[in-house]
């Protein structure tokens, strides 16, 4: 008969121990009953990276990476993406539920109330230097935040936490927008509550005072869509930051700040940026084979391929790849393109890429329809940023409301010296 528990043998000692298994797991700390002797501290599992961790139990995101399937809340990523919006998204993993028409009002009535910075944040972007990384900016406009709300300390009140949720929803995308234009040395646009969101964003980084000006509502929508796409994706590592500062239980900005800062990592949300900067050192489709030669003597990654969990194909990049020529349709035809076209035919029959299961990620074509957008490389990060914001915000909330939560704290195999006494300096 099966029976729902694993049996270990610990050959150290003969000793055979039975643990539970649910949801197909094992509790690591069900290990610790292992010993060799009763002083014994107990068996822990060592797992660097966390390749094989489950940290929580959460009903925000599904993945499965060999069948490509990505859901948010139990919905396909691709019926989000044709028939949503990114507000709406936001709602969903917010509260749980798709809004009614009433409440995806409110929401937004609710988002478009805290789009406008508080003036010492306006100041502050202001004082930065004119080179500075906009994701420097965000990350430290989005910490200084705290500053101005201190109420968001009282964690437990469920009312205060909402109120946060919107402020950050709606302030990061002007924070972005200052940022940028900070950065090109133009007045900040104040944020216009009457556009959508995405096309508010558009309208802040670029308006400068034309009297047609429009936005491109084929380029707000694709940008909508990246945004849908980019909004959560269970346990990465900047939402895994997002829980681990927060179970320090700390206010929400900090942690979303130090969750920006694990994002801006070329590994991670900087993947989009380092893309670009790839495909212009390349240069011309002809070193493309040269450049592919270099990555499969292990001299240089190919940014924007592979995926810790994706080992098929990232159900996201699809989508994108879509959007993109949706894009290019819409704008000057992109030089890189040509390139990234290259690299991605050569990279998906090429024996090295296809036996490491290494497929284009989300950011192999969102950098190419940033650029074509026309938005600074730097600037690619935080496009990346605003959306998972409400990722970051709902893993947060369901971390708070887990009583099987505590505060961050992994355990570490020690083998540095043992104990030793102290020489002072002069007989060293
Ligand atoms: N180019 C060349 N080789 C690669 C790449 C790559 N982009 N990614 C993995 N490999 C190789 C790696 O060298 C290893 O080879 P070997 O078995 O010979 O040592 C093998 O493939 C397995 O790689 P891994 O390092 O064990 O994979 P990982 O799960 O630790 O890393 C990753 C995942 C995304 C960090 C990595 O694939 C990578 O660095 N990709 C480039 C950066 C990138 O595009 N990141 C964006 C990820 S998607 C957006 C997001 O969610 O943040």
């Amino acid at each position: 008969m099966s029976k729902d528990t694993l049996t270990i043998t610990d050959n150290r000692t003969g000793k055979t121990y039975e643990i539970p298994i649910e949801h197909n797991t094992i509790r690591a700390t069900d290990l610790r009953k292992i010993r060799v002797s009763e002083d014994d501290f107990g068996l822990m599992s060592y797992d660097p990276a966390f390749m094989n961790t489950a940290a929580c139990k959460s009903t925000i995101t599904y993945i499965d990476g060999d069948k490509g399937i990505l859901e948010y809340r139990g919905y396909p990523i691709e019926q989000l993406a044709e028939q949503s919006s990114y507000l709406e998204v936001a709602y969903l993993l917010i509260y749980g539920e798709l809004p009614s028409r009433e409440r995806l009002e409110w929401w937004k009535y609710r988002i478009s109330r805290h789009l406008f910075l508080h003036n010492s944040l306006v100041e502050l972007i202001q004082a930065f230097r004119y080179d500075a990384h906009p994701m420097g900016i965000l990350i430290s406009s989005v910490a200084a935040m705290s500053t101005l709300y201190p109420e968001a300390r009282n964690i437990d009140d469920p009312a205060v936490r909402e109120k946060q949720v919107w402020r950050i929803i709606g302030q990061i995308p002007t924070i972005a927008a200052f940022a940028y234009r900070h950065r090109i040395g133009r007045p900040f646009n104040l944020p216009d509550n009457s556009l959508s969101y995405t096309a508010n964003l558009l309208y802040m980084m670029d308006y400068m005072n034309q009297r047609d000006y429009e936005v491109n509502p084929v380029l707000a929508k694709a940008l909508d869509v990246l945004f849908i796409l980019h909004a959560d994706h269970e346990q990465n590592c900047s939402t895994s930051t997002m829980r681990s500062v927060g179970s320090s239980r700390g206010d929400p900005y900090c942690a979303l700040s130090a969750a920006a800062a694990a994002l801006y990592g070329p590994l991670h949300g900087g993947a989009n940026e380092a893309v670009l900067r790839m495909l212009q050192e390349i240069g011309t489709r002809a070193n493309v084979p040269a450049f592919i030669e270099k990555v499969k003597k292990g001299e240089r990654l190919l940014m924007g391929f592979g995926h810790r969990i994706y080992k098929n194909y990232d159900p996201r990049a699809k989508i994108i790849r879509k959007v993109a020529y949706e894009v290019f349709e819409a704008t000057e035809m992109n030089p890189l393109l040509e390139i990234a076209v290259e690299l991605e035919r050569i990279a998906l029959q090429d024996e090295y890429f296809v036996s490491r299961k290494l497929y284009p990620n989300v950011d192999f074509y969102s950098g190419l329809i940033y650029q074509a957008l026309r938005f600074p490389i730097e600037y690619f990060p935080c496009l990346f940023a605003i959306p998972r914001a409400s990722g970051w915000l709902a893993q947060w909330q369901e971390m708070l409301a887990d009583e099987e939560q505590k505060i961050t704290r992994p355990r570490q195999v020690y083998l540095g010296p043992a104990r030793r006494d102290y020489i002072p300096v002069d007989q060293r």
